[in-house]
């Protein structure tokens, strides 16, 4: 299985750079993963770039995944001492939590630059992603409630602009982008799967049996209930879809491809019900 993502050493160097420059400039990283790969929608390097900053973690998609495994993953998160979050980007009232736990946050640090004697500031906070996680979703629905720009100021790259949410917090209206633990192959077949990476690991018709095998694993009966597609996925089960799915090509002939693209369209958007890929206790992170 040979992947194909547009990460060159180059790009990378790059774009970690610009997140170490962003980083210096905040106080909380609010780092969003996909609720349904909350181990391969990780940045592996993310933790040592923030050292000694505030971190939330918030998991998006929840509305896709399977909520028995969120819980799972909250559970886990929490017992590392890492401030979880399980949300849907794009519905605002899910930001209400988000800024409380900001609100706490700034009010510890307004506390501590009291106690040192430094004139407090509005603490600042950033948003992290890998590609696709929502994180403009997540800066739209922040910004759309309280929308002043601070503007440019002296020191900060030019472009950057601060947004200012409430009296004691600003957000950095660009988001700091990160890459996946690319080099483990099925950690890029999942983020294909859930449509987190556009590039194609594989042929689509690959990755949809793939895809069908690892849903089969997890959720044995997804398959049927949608499909009526019965017993173990195999090349002939893209055959079986296409014939119960009426796709076909002249001829009568079952259309394979078309087969497959149905399957990858509804597995990403939850028409195959709410799946999550990876569970806290199988070794994953
Ligand atoms: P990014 O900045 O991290 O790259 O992600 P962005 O906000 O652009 O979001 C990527 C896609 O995910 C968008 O869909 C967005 O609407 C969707 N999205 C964000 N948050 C959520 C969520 O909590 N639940 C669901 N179901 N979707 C969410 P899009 O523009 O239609 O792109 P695509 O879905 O066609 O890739």
């Amino acid at each position: 299985m040979g992947m194909n993502l547009q990460w060159y050493p180059g790009h990378m160097t790059k774009a970690k750079r610009a997140m170490e420059d962003s980083i210096k400039l905040v106080d909380v990283i609010v780092e969003i993963r996909d609720a349904r790969l909350p181990y391969s929608s990780a940045n592996p390097d993310l933790a040592g770039m923030g050292k000694g900053k505030k971190r939330i973690l918030v998991l998006n998609k929840t509305d896709l995944a399977d909520p028995r495994e969120t819980e799972k993953w909250m559970a886990h998160f929490r017992a590392q001492e890492i401030i979880p979050l399980a949300m849907d980007a794009r519905k605002r009232g899910d930001c209400s939590d988000i800024l409380r736990q900001l609100n706490e946050l700034a009010a510890e640090k307004k506390a501590k630059d009291l106690k040192r004697g430094i004139k407090n500031r509005p603490a600042r906070l950033m948003i992290a992603g890998i590609p696709n996680v929502g994180k403009s979703t997540l800066i739209n629905s922040l910004a759309g409630r309280a929308s002043t720009k601070t503007g440019d100021k002296p020191g900060v790259t030019r472009g950057l602009q601060w947004i200012r949410l409430n009296a004691s917090l600003e957000l950095l209206d660009t988001p700091g982008i990160l890459w996946p633990r690319f080099e483990d192959e099925s950690v890029g077949l999942k983020l294909a799967l859930m449509g987190a990476i556009r590039e194609e690991v594989l042929p689509a018709e690959e990755l949809a049996l793939a895809g069908m095998k690892m849903l089969q694993e997890r959720y044995p009966q997804a398959l049927t209930d949608k499909y009526g597609i019965a017993g173990d996925v195999s090349p002939a089960s893209l055959t079986e879809l296409a014939e119960k799915q009426g796709l076909l090509q002249k001829g009568a002939e079952p259309d394979t491809a078309r087969a497959a693209a149905r399957f990858l369209d509804d597995l990403k958007k939850g028409r195959l019900g709410r799946i999550t890929l990876e569970s806290p206790d199988s070794g994953e992170e």
